[in-house]
């Protein structure tokens, strides 16, 4: 009887995996195809065809302003992309120029924390692939966690450490195991770096622990990320790095420190803090983006 029981248990447990593995099969087929309609939105939507990406992050938005001849696409309007819903991230590609480069910025971007799958976080990144598009830098807002970085400092990001306890290539490990060993690219690292002398921003430069989220670190958390290397932390930038990389992208990151890591600084941390500053930073920010677009 017990014997029959086990033997039914694992012919279910055969159909589940079974099951399971064809609507993951059918799910990938149909986030191809949302892929190339989004990419063909785009297409139809400019003539440009730019080889440089940048998502914007919290400080970073500003920069939108400054493009000329901007056509803007709302995620919306991209067949399978999610929308953003956290106050100060539009959720659209703006393409056009800028320091005379043709350039597409994602303006806007999609959190693991605000539930988001990993697949829904990264398809940005994978349409700005499809699109053609080379290179990327990716920027965040985080919170500083090495003592030489002040709130308002720009940090140039040289690796991460992935504390958010998953992978946004998690199923897809058929397509290959990704490298991750020069994830951030020295030439795009030495433009940040050009590009803020030019400005006259004294670049530091870092690794940054991607977190989860939505709730900060404790205190005892920080001292623990200090101890694996981290100089700051930031809830974003990891998943599309990951992605870019399998995609075939050079990637480049940049932080703005927009607080002081928690247990670091005077107060709480609030995301209120966080967007202050990140407006405070913005102009110099636009500056900092405007000029890499010119070397990059
Ligand atoms: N922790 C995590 N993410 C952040 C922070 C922080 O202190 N500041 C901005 N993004």
């Amino acid at each position: 009887m017990i014997d029959r029981w086990l033997r039914r248990k694992s012919v279910a447990t055969i159909i589940a995996s079974w099951l399971e593995i064809r609507l993951a099969k059918r799910h990938t087929g149909r986030v191809q195809s949302d892929l190339q309609n989004a990419a063909k939105v785009l297409c139809v939507s400019t003539p440009l065809r730019p080889r440089l990406g940048i998502v914007l992050g919290s400080a970073f938005g500003q920069v939108t302003d400054e493009v000329a001849d901007a056509t803007e696409v709302g995620f919306a309007d991209l067949p399978g992309c999610a929308v953003p819903g956290v106050d100060g991230h539009a959720g659209q590609f703006v393409i056009g120029r800028l320091g005379g480069a043709d350039v597409l910025l994602q303006a806007g971007r999609l959190h693991y924390y605000e539930g988001h799958s990993m697949d829904q976080v990264t398809f940005p990144v994978r349409v700005m692939a499809a699109f053609g598009v080379e290179q990327v830098l990716l920027t965040n807002a985080a919170g500083g966690i090495a003592p030489d970085l002040a709130v308002g400092d720009f940090m140039r990001i040289t690796d991460h450490i992935n504390l958010m306890g998953v992978n946004p290539l998690r199923s897809q490990a058929a397509a290959g195991f990704v490298d991750m060993s020069a994830t951030y690219s020295k030439s795009l690292g030495q433009a940040l770096g050009q590009a803020a002398a030019d400005c006259g921003i004294a670049l530091k430069s870092g690794v940054f622990a991607a977190v989860s989220g939505p709730s900060y670190e404790t205190p005892a958390e920080i001292r623990a990320f200090a101890k694996l290397g981290a100089d700051a932390v930031a809830m974003s930038t990891m998943p599309e790095a990951i992605v870019a990389r399998q995609c075939g992208m050079e990637v480049g990151g940049l932080s703005c420190i927009t607080n002081a890591a928690a247990g670091l600084g005077k107060s709480e941390i609030s995301h209120e803090e966080v967007l202050d500053q990140s407006r405070q930073s913005g102009k110099l920010a636009a500056r900092l983006l405007t000029r890499f677009c010119e070397l990059a």
